[in-house]
């Protein structure tokens, strides 16, 4: 019987349960034996490994996290670890790896198949979205809708009290989740690292005084996209709030928005990707991700996937953009 190995590695997505279970119900139809490493690289590294069976796969898919385990394992970067890691997946008569994992992981991947004679192959799990070569990644549909929830509630009390909030939201360096979270909480502004220019201070100010004068007793909603104002949410509140004279409240989401049970959009993807990673090493491919590409299943070459390059949706922005500017200009047209 053939056998091979999947990992969940770096920041968990919700999805990558049900991932795993696509994994390995595919691969025991075709009689592969999988074989699951805890804690994504460094479980390899240090051989834990856990046998994967379909009886374990059937209450998984509705879970959050990874029942894998994940870690953030800098030290892969190493070619020492590289090497012990292919020699942990030879001393189990390993063939193929799979990792469900976002661009550091995908850069560990890479590394890898530098120095292991295997089959590496990716599957985007990660609530950023910020993999190229692929329209959404596993984890990212969920984290969206999280984010959403918390502005409606967010939204409900700064109606009440006709209050100015920032809403921090994950994404690492990029805008995916901003964006989307900014267009479906219906945010009155957005601060993203991808837009072009960055809004001023002094306009964010100016237009928090126009809406309040619009609006005096309305709520205001700024998404701001983690790491990208000097001190965060808490700094730029006080800036603002010194600028314009009205509280500006701060409030990081954070890691709420990587837990919860899995959207049926994510899950309906990671098990087309999973199960499209199997085919992909029955047919002998490898260092390539396998993504998803206008609803179609695309494999990609590994090493464009994780430039940090991915565009957003520029339909998307102007939209939102646009929707904005209405927020501020209907009262006094
Ligand atoms: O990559 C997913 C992510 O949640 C990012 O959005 C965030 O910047 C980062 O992970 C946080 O990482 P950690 O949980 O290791 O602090």
């Amino acid at each position: 019987m053939d056998k091979i190995a999947v990992i969940t590695s770096g920041g968990d997505a919700p999805g990558m349960n049900a991932c795993i279970r696509a994994i390995v119900n595919t691969a025991w139809q075709d009689d592969v034996e999988v074989v699951g490493f805890r804690h994504g690289f460094r479980g390899i590294a240090q051989d834990l490994a856990q046998p994967l069976h379909p009886d374990d796969m059937r209450l998984v898919s509705q879970r959050g996290g990874t029942f894998l385990k994940s870690s953030r394992y800098p030290e892969f970067r190493e070619v020492s670890s590289a090497q012990q890691a292919a020699r942990v997946l030879d001393s189990h008569g390993i063939s193929a790896l799979i990792v469900i994992g976002g661009d550091g992981s995908f850069r560990g991947a890479a590394h890898l198949q530098a120095h292991w004679q295997g089959q590496v192959i990716g599957i985007p799990g990660t609530i950023d979205n910020d993999i190229a070569g692929t329209d959404t990644t596993i984890g990212f549909s969920t984290a969206v809708d999280t984010a959403m929830d918390a502005i409606d509630k967010v939204r409900e009390t700064a109606e009440a009290m006709a209050r100015v909030f920032l809403i921090e939201v994950m994404g690492r360096h990029a805008g995916f989740i901003g964006l989307h979270a900014a267009i479906a909480g219906a945010a009155e502004a957005m601060l993203l690292p991808e837009l072009e220019p960055q809004p001023k201070l002094a306009d964010m100010a100016d237009n928090i005084l126009r809406a309040r004068e619009a609006f005096p007793d309305s709520s205001y909603i700024v998404v701001v996209a983690e790491n990208l104002w000097p001190g965060g949410v808490h700094e730029l509140g006080n800036n603002l709030s010194k600028a314009t004279g009205v509280t500006c409240h701060p409030c990081p989401l954070g890691h709420i928005q990587r837990g919860g049970r899995p959207n049926a959009q994510d899950r309906i993807l990671a098990m087309q990707l999973g199960a499209a990673a199997v085919s992909a090493i029955l047919e002998g491919k490898r260092t390539i991700m396998i993504g998803l590409e206008q609803e179609h299943v695309v494999e990609v070459p590994l090493h464009l996937t994780f430039a940090r390059d991915k565009p957003l949706d520029q339909r998307l922005v102007q939209l939102q953009l646009g929707l904005q500017g209405v927020n501020l200009a209907s009262k006094s047209a």
